[in-house]
């Protein structure tokens, strides 16, 4: 007997893994769809994928049945780019942005990340944990079910750490997965602005050795930009990251054109994210080195900035993922699909590029590809289920959320109580 047959559904938008690997340039283009689909599954994982009416012949017997007539069923999304583990906000700040203050002006005066950081130092561990797992709801009812997620707001070992136990506590709920990244390089501590060599030799020396032991994160970042770590500095913490075996990931050309993204392909990033200001040499080589661009409309959006070039990126062959960026200061964005929308109305990629932007590709840029971001037999039952009759719906009818159902490995964690479909 199976434990889950959800059938009638009007797409199965497979984003079928062929190759077993990231879609690049036109590769984009293929969705898979199956009209009129159905997927089974048993012990959390999909054991078929085909039309619905061959799996209701084939499946007589389900523990559970989802009839998702009327509605369009993805692979759950994969947020490639967040900074969960946060107390607290930053409206005051927003305005002060809508009355014409930059982001990085608020940053250098002490606000911005800074003022985060001294609200994460000040909570409990038990008050960050009961923040992070609201914010992981939130991501989760927008149809995100594995989120990569970014310390960044301790600044120091002990607050680090703190962040980083919490999203290791709160994966193990079981609803979202989390894939945590360390950014204890994410801007310089207060206690150091005057002593910048020492908060690098400290996260070289005894930070970044400490959350290796504890195997407390995947990868490793750095905030390469003005007002934060400078490309000599990013390269020297990434290749101390490197040794001590965290895959890397790097903020790049953001605000400034530093070049990250060209550091990205010097030290073997698997990632350069956000790429607001990237230069053209810094796309050719990560077309070459297969370094996946992290794009975050969301973040250009709601700080009123140019989008990422995606054009131009896409055209090169660079392999392309998506995030929220969801944080409490640039971008207080969970809704994933109005990421998804803003990649397309704003960014110009393809309603199927922004498909498997946030599936496929930003499982692989996560390096859980062969496990997530697909419907295909063998991989993790991670999908959700949205009330529109075809996937272009989700682009064009805009300003609601259409998920009405998320399951992760194979379980129902979310539901919209009135669905319409
Ligand atoms: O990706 N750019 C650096 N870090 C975040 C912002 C974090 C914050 O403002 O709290 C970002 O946009
Ligand atoms: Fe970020």
């Amino acid at each position: 007997m199976l434990d889950l047959l959800i059938y009638n559904a009007s797409q199965v938008v497979t984003v079928r893994d062929d190759a077993k690997g990231p879609k690049v340039a036109s590769e984009m283009l293929d969705l898979g769809v199956i009209e009129g689909g159905a997927i089974a599954i048993e012990g959390g994982k999909i054991v078929d994928v085909g039309k619905s009416d061959e799996l209701l012949e084939r499946y007589k017997d389900a523990y559970k049945r989802i009839d998702a007539s009327g509605c369009t069923v993805l692979p759950g999304f994969v947020d490639a780019h967040t900074h969960l583990p946060f107390v607290g906000t930053r409206e005051d700040e927003f305005l002060l942005r809508l009355k014409g203050v930059e982001y990085i002006e608020i940053l250098k005066a002490g606000g911005g990340i800074l003022n985060t950081v001294k609200k994460v130092r000040e909570a409990t561990k038990d008050e960050l944990f009961k923040s992070t797992k609201i914010n992981a709801l939130k991501l989760l009812s927008s149809g995100v079910t594995t989120a990569e997620a970014k310390s960044g707001y301790g600044l120091n070992l002990e607050d680090e750490i703190k962040q980083l136990e919490v999203l290791r506590e709160l994966a193990l709920e079981g609803s979202l997965e989390i894939v945590p990244t360390f950014l204890g390089a994410h801007v310089i501590p207060p206690e150091y602005r005057s002593n910048r060599r020492a908060y690098i030799d400290l996260l070289k020396e005894v930070i970044l050795p400490e959350v290796a032991k504890g195997k407390l994160a995947k990868f490793c970042d750095v905030f390469c930009d003005e007002g934060a770590f400078s490309l000599e500095e990013s390269r020297e913490i990434l290749l101390r990251a490197k040794e001590l075996g965290f895959g890397l990931r790097i903020h790049a050309d953001e605000i400034a054109p530093l070049g990250g993204a060209i550091l990205a392909c010097q030290v073997g990033a698997k990632s350069a994210e956000h790429l607001i200001r990237v230069s053209d040499e810094g796309i050719r080589m990560m077309a070459e080195k297969k370094v996946f661009a992290v794009l975050l409309p969301g973040t250009s959006f709601s700080l009123r900035k140019p989008y990422a070039p995606a054009r131009k990126i896409i055209s090169a062959g660079v392999p392309v993922a998506l995030g929220t960026d969801f944080n409490p200061g640039s971008c207080y964005c969970s809704s994933m699909e109005m990421v998804l929308q803003l990649a397309v109305l704003g960014m110009g990629m393809l309603p199927e590029e922004a498909i498997v932007a946030s599936t496929l590709n930003s499982a692989y840029s996560l390096d859980i590809g062969d496990r997530v971001g697909s419907i295909d037999v063998g991989k993790q039952a991670d999908i959700v289920i949205m009330s529109v009759p075809k996937y272009s719906f989700l682009f064009y009818e805009i300003g609601r959320s259409h998920v009405r159902s998320v399951i992760k490995r194979g379980r129902v964690v979310y539901e919209f109580d009135k669905p319409i479909c």
